[in-house]
C-alpha cells in the first residue's frame, strides 16, 4: 500500500493529472489508497468508469479458425458442396449467402466471390481500433464480451506539497553523528497504535479469585479438591445417599469404564457406611436396605464437590475436635441436557463450618455475609431436601439489574448419618452449602448463554475484553 501511494504521488508530481489506469493497478488496492490520500487532502480525484471489451471462447476459436462464414466459404471446393453435407454450418452458411459469400445451383453450393477476406477475424485481431457500432456487433455475435472498469483521475489536493516532502519518521544515530536535524514526520495522536497481543484470565477464573478472597477474609481455608473422578462411595454413599436414589442413574451421572486405580477406601471407614445404609445404628434407623460394595467402587465423575467435603471431614474426623471453616471452587459434571442455563461441566462454590452448638441461622448469617460481600444484598431461603442435610435450603437471591429472584445454590446441616460414621462426636455440628459459580457470572458479565462463557464457543475476545471481577 505504502509503495503504491508513493508511485501514485510520483506520477502525479510528474503529469499533473494521473489516470490510474495506467499504472497498471486497478481494483480495490487502488481504491484503497486513493481514499487514504484523498481524506488527508494530499490528492483530489474523480471516480471513472469504462467498459473493457473481452473476447469470449467462442471469440477465441474464430481467432484460431477464422468466423463461422468464413470457415463455410474456405470448405466449399471448386466443384461445389452437395446441400445436403452443410447440415453442419448452420450459422456460417447464412451468413455466407447473406454476404453474397456463396451460391446455390440445383443442390449444390458454390463460391460466388474469389476475393473474400475474413474481416470479423482482422477485427478480432484489433481490437483497439474498432468503432463502438463494430464493437457492438462482434457482442451480438457473442464473441466479445463488455468489463466494467473503474479508474481514477488524480490531481494534486492541496496538502499535496507537504505530503511529498520525504518526512523522516525516527532520530538514528547517523542523524546524530552527522549533526543533522531531521525533518520529522509529526505526531498522529488521533489515531490507535497496533493491538498489543496478551495473555488474560477467563471470567470465571477472575471471579473465582474474587470468591476465594472472600472465604480467605472469613477466615476458611480451601480444600483439596483433586478427584474430578471419584468413587461413588465418595460421591453418595458417604453422604448417606441410598443406592436407590434416582441421581445416581447414568440419566444424571457419568459413570466412568476404568478399573485402574480406583482411589483407596478406608476399610473400617467402607464398613461403617455399609452398616449405616443398611442397619443404622447410632440413633438412626438407615436405610434399611442392602447396600452393594461393587455399586460404592463404581468409578463417577464427581457430581458435586460435596465429594470432597466428605472425603475432608472424613479425615478430620480421625484428629481432635476443633472449630474449622473450610472452602472450594472447583468442577463438577452432570449428564444435563445443554441449555441457555446448563451445561454438563460447571463449578460449585463450597463450603462448611464444623464447630460445636451450630444452628440453622449461623447457616443463614454465613451466606448472607457472603452474598453481600459478592455484592447480592437480599437473600431468600427456601426449604429443600437433601439426603445428606437436615434441614436444608436452597439459597436464592435477589437480582436488582434483572428484578428477578433466581436460586444461587443448596445448603444444610450434614446429617449425624453422615458425620457419625466417619467419627465425629455426636454434639460436632457441620453446616454446609454448595453454590453456582456460573450463575453470579453471567449476571457480573451480562452474558445470556452459558455457552459463551464455557467451552468451545467461547470468543478469545470476549475473553481478553472481560473487565476485572469486583464485587464492590
Ligand atoms: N451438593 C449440593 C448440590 O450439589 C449442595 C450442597 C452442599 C447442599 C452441601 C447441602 C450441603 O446441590
Amino acid at each position: 500500500m505504502e509503495n503504491l501511494k508513493k508511485k501514485i504521488l510520483d506520477e502525479v508530481r510528474k503529469n499533473i493529472i494521473l489516470d490510474t489506469h495506467k499504472l497498471g493497478v486497478t481494483g480495490k488496492e487502488v481504491h484503497g489508497c486513493i481514499l487514504s490520500l484523498a481524506s488527508r487532502d494530499i490528492i483530489e480525484y474523480e471516480k471513472q468508469e469504462r467498459y473493457l471489451p473481452e473476447i469470449t471462447e467462442e471469440g477465441k476459436d474464430v481467432l484460431r479458425n477464422g468466423s463461422h462464414e468464413f470457415a463455410f466459404y474456405s470448405s466449399i471446393p471448386d466443384t461445389g458442396l452437395l446441400v445436403s453435407d452443410c447440415a453442419s454450418y448452420t450459422i456460417g452458411k447464412a451468413i455466407a449467402f447473406k454476404k453474397g459469400w456463396v451460391k446455390k445451383e440445383g443442390n449444390r453450393i458454390f463460391k460466388a466471390r474469389a476475393d473474400v477476406v475474413d474481416e470479423i477475424r482482422a477485427k478480432l485481431q484489433d481490437l483497439g481500433f474498432l468503432e463502438s457500432k463494430e464493437l457492438e456487433m462482434l457482442r451480438k455475435r457473442k464473441l466479445l464480451s463488455t468489463r466494467k472498469e473503474c479508474y481514477y483521475i488524480v490531481r494534486r489536493g492541496k496538502n499535496f506539497d507537504e505530503a511529498c516532502q520525504d518526512l523522516e519518521t525516527e532520530i538514528t544515530s547517523q542523524m546524530v553523528v552527522e549533526n543533522r536535524i531531521p525533518n520529522l514526520k509529526p505526531f498522529n495522536f488521533s489515531t490507535y497504535g497496533t493491538a498489543i497481543e496478551f495473555g488474560s484470565l477467563h471470567p470465571l477464573k477472575k471471579m473465582m479469585r474474587e470468591i476465594k478472597e472472600i472465604f480467605l477474609c472469613l477466615g476458611f481455608t480451601e480444600m483439596d479438591t483433586s478427584h474430578y473422578i471419584d468413587t461413588a462411595f465418595w460421591n453418595f454413599d458417604v453422604l448417606f445417599q441410598s443406592q436407590s436414589h434416582p441421581a445416581r442413574s447414568p440419566s444424571d451421572t457419568f459413570y466412568v469404564n476404568a478399573k485402574k486405580e480406583v482411589p483407596e477406601v478406608p476399610k473400617d471407614y467402607f464398613d461403617r457406611v455399609q452398616r449405616m445404609h443398611e442397619a443404622g445404628g447410632l440413633g438412626s434407623v438407615g436405610h434399611r436396605s442392602s447396600w452393594s460394595p461393587e455399586e460404592a467402587m463404581k468409578l463417577v465423575l464427581r457430581t458435586h464437590t460435596t465429594s470432597e467435603s466428605a472425603r475432608n471431614l472424613s479425615r478430620i474426623a480421625k484428629g481432635p475436635f476443633r472449630p474449622r471453616k473450610l472452602f472450594s471452587i472447583d468442577k463438577v459434571f452432570r449428564n444435563e441436557s445443554a441449555d441457555s442455563t446448563h451445561l454438563s461441566e460447571f463449578h460449585q462454590i463450597e463450603g462448611l463450618i464444623i464447630g460445636k452448638g451450630l444452628r440453622l441461622e449461623h447457616l443463614m448469617g454465613i451466606l448472607e455475609e457472603f452474598y453481600v460481600r459478592m455484592g447480592l444484598r437480599k437473600i431468600k431461603f427456601k426449604p429443600a431436601y437433601n439426603p445428606y442435610t437436615e434441614p436444608s435450603m436452597e439459597v436464592f437471591a435477589y437480582h436488582e439489574g434483572m428484578n428477578t429472584w433466581m436460586e444461587v445454590g443448596n445448603s444444610g446441616i450434614f446429617r449425624p448419618e453422615m458425620l457419625r460414621p466417619m467419627g465425629f462426636d455426636e454434639d460436632v455440628r457441620v453446616i454446609a452449602w454448595g453454590l453456582s459459580l456460573e450463575r453470579p457470572a453471567m449476571i457480573k458479565y451480562n452474558i445470556k448463554n452459558i455457552k459463551e462463557l464455557l467451552g468451545h464457543r467461547v470468543d478469545i475476545d470476549f475473553i481478553r475484553k472481560t473487565p476485572i471481577c469486583s464485587f464492590k
